[in-house]
């Protein structure tokens, strides 16, 4: 079958965040190579595109309710990949994850209201609680033997004052994919003191093959679990979102803020979700692109490991995503971004923002073709080389 990875696909000016908010946004030169913004640089599947064409060919785009068929596509998914019961009258929309995220801790929470994270994690986890004025507790994950690992005491410590745990499952930017016995740790802690589990599985259906994800939602009836087909399919410019809540008092207080907030799925929000979820072509178009991912990770990082011994990386079990680890090179964090943009050449999301320890480390966004990461390495390498850091 055909690479889906190594395709060629034109991003560049189509007004593409990745690629042309280099320009846009921070005014750098137009061979700087972008492997920062988690969207990878492929086209979605076709089942996908032609679904979408065929909804643009009606010309009807008024405003759009969530289709009862969307949500029975999101249930059967979750039961056929994740073996996650779900009814269908439990999906909500949202336009997506992070307003998803953002909207539960405004429902379920109050101002000032312990919310816990675990840090590193995906910026606007921080982010969001502190900009809803809520209290972030954070348990940080430990590295052990070059696993990240959740931290039990911490996370402990952390729901003792918390009302809710924003858990990301698999993890961004670590990429565990969390095992099923800690996760039954998390729930019993989350029981124990009456914490409210909010999982983030975005990335879920991108776990490669060798790991097995679970949905902490088979685990305990009252975890929400928000998701999206945005990152598996490659589709989040459509923000076809959703929150599946068992608890019908809290769907209905999401509800409530999310009509205060407007969100209405776009007409081809619907399209896409049963498009990406009830066509067995798309699902054979997501295994074999779940293949690809985890050969091509563990391709970079036997380059890496071989042409940048200076750096190091966990491996990920899930995903595009690649921590790593700049710590040996005797530089700022404010210094590594300028020789990386200016002289490097490349652009990689910066660790500071993913929390305290992250400000030696850079996640690299390895979702493109192969000559690109293999022409990142080597600018990586020469330029190392040319500062003596080898
Ligand atoms: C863990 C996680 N949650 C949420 C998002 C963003 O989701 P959305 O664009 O639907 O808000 C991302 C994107 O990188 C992510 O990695």
């Amino acid at each position: 079958m055909k690479s889906i990875l190594q395709q060629q696909l034109k991003r560049k000016d189509t007004n593409s965040v990745k690629w042309d908010g280099l320009e846009q946004w921070f005014r750098l030169s137009e061979d700087v190579l972008p492997l920062w913004v988690a969207d990878i640089d492929i086209r979605t599947a076709p089942s996908i595109s032609e679904a979408l064409a065929a909804k643009a060919a009606q010309g009807e785009f008024g405003y759009t309710l969530f289709a009862p068929e969307a949500q029975k596509a999101v249930s059967d998914w979750y039961g056929r990949r994740h073996d996650l019961i779900v009814d269908p009258n439990h999906v909500l929309f949202s336009s997506g994850v992070v307003p998803a995220l953002t909207h539960i801790v405004e429902a379920l929470t109050e101002v000032g209201d312990g919310v816990v994270i675990q840090s590193p994690v995906y910026p606007p986890f921080h982010e969001l609680v502190v900009g809803s004025k809520r209290q972030v507790f954070d348990a940080p994950l430990k590295k052990i033997d070059e696993r990240y690992e959740m931290d039990f005491v911490a996370l402990e410590e952390a729901m003792k004052q918390a009302k809710l745990f924003l858990l990301c499952s698999p993890h961004n930017p670590v990429g565990r994919v969390w095992t099923r016995a800690e996760l039954e740790k998390v729930v019993a802690l989350a029981d124990q003191y009456e914490v409210i589990v909010v999982a983030d599985e975005i990335h879920a259906d991108l776990t490669f093959p060798s790991h097995k994800h679970t949905a902490i939602g088979t685990l305990d009836s009252r975890v929400i679990t928000v998701s999206a087909p945005s990152k598996a399919f490659n589709i989040a410019g459509l923000f076809a979102s959703y929150i599946i809540c068992p608890v019908d008092e809290w769907r209905k207080q999401i509800t409530k803020v999310q009509n205060k907030h407007h969100v209405l799925p776009t007409p081809f929000a619907n399209t896409a979700i049963i498009a990406a979820y009830t066509n067995n072509r798309a699902e054979r178009w997501l295994d074999q692109l779940r293949e690809e991912l985890e050969q091509q990770m563990n391709d970079v990082i036997d380059s890496i490991e071989s042409n940048l011994p200076m750096l190091h990386t966990t491996r990920p079990e899930a995903s595009y995503l690649l921590w790593l680890d700049f710590s040996e090179l005797p530089m700022s964090a404010e210094d590594r971004k300028s020789w990386l943009h200016h002289e490097v050449r490349i652009f990689l999301s910066p660790g500071g923002p993913f929390g305290p320890q992250g400000e030696a480390f850079e996640r690299m966004n390895i979702g493109t073709r192969r000559e690109l990461l293999d022409e990142a390495i080597h600018r990586l390498s020469a330029q190392m080389e040319r500062k003596a850091f080898v």
